[in-house]
């Protein structure tokens, strides 16, 4: 017999996002690092972002696993004419149960807005795969102060989009990559509890938010003990199966110690 809700805790989640990022082979000897360092038994809801074509790779090599296998991106038509581009059945059939959506490197360097975002939400949710949209703000949003409302645009459109659950990972645009920083742990907290209240004052739906933009091991762990972060999405140290072992034990034990 299951929990009843009030003692089920929601998932903390943490996920590896490769970008563009490994060969099958690289992809393979990542997922045996990951099984043999025993990160998968702790209580983190795992997820990982191939790129698409070490999808069904990775999803062989993870089965049984409970690992969560993503894609990057997708297409909001079923099929047709839409050259270089793939479907939400064509991830499916991979193994992938999950699509991020709406990174900020689609969004600048892709011309992805907020109206495609939304399209492509709608079509994960009627394809049975769990979006992951990804919502942050510039450097100059945060300057100006209107951090707050630049994420409740973002993430209003994509919830507007169908019903069923979707998933958000807050990734202010600044914080992102080489020349980021990560976001102070204070701050991240700040943007999550007034997305979450924003979405259940204008939609009246509940939604997990993850963090991402730089996290690495003590930042995660840090991170992971603040009560409004969801979950953490890590980049470039994701890249290393072992190092994204140690920050997935370590954020996992900060995340327990401060929920218990
Ligand atoms: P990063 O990438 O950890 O390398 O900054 C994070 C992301 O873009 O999700």
């Amino acid at each position: 017999m299951s929990a009843p809700a009030a003692e089920r805790a929601p998932p903390f989640w943490i996920g590896a996002g490769w970008k563009m990022n490994k060969t099958r082979t690289e992809a393979r000897a990542w997922c045996d690092a990951l099984l043999a360092s025993g990160a998968t038994e702790t209580s983190a809801r795992l997820f990982v972002v191939p790129p698409f074509t070490a999808l069904a790779t990775v999803a062989e090599r993870l089965a049984g696993s409970g690992v969560i296998v993503a894609a990057q991106n997708m297409h909001w038509e079923e099929a047709g004419a839409w050259t270089g581009e793939i479907s939400a059945a064509m991830l499916r059939d991979c193994g992938a149960t999950m699509v991020e959506l709406g990174h900020s490197e689609r969004r600048r360097n892709f011309s992805e807005t907020d109206g495609t975002v939304a399209l492509k939400t709608a079509a994960a949710l009627r394809a049975g795969l769990l979006p992951l949209v990804c919502v942050g703000e510039t450097a100059e949003e945060r300057d100006e102060g209107v951090s707050d409302a630049a994420l409740a645009r973002q993430a209003l459109a994509a919830l507007g989009a169908g019903e069923g659950e979707v998933l958000f990972a807050y990734e202010p645009v600044w914080a992102i990559g080489t020349a980021g920083r990560v976001a102070e742990p204070a701050y991240v907290s700040d943007r999550c509890r007034a997305l979450k209240r924003t979405l259940v004052e204008r939609t009246g739906r509940r939604a997990q938010v993850l963090y991402g933009g730089s996290v690495d091991l003590p930042a995660g762990a840090a991170l992971a003990a603040g009560p409004e972060v969801d979950g953490l999405f890590v980049g470039r140290a994701a890249l290393d199966a072992e190092g994204f072992a140690g920050l997935v034990r370590a954020a996992s034990k900060a995340r327990q110690a401060a929920t218990s």
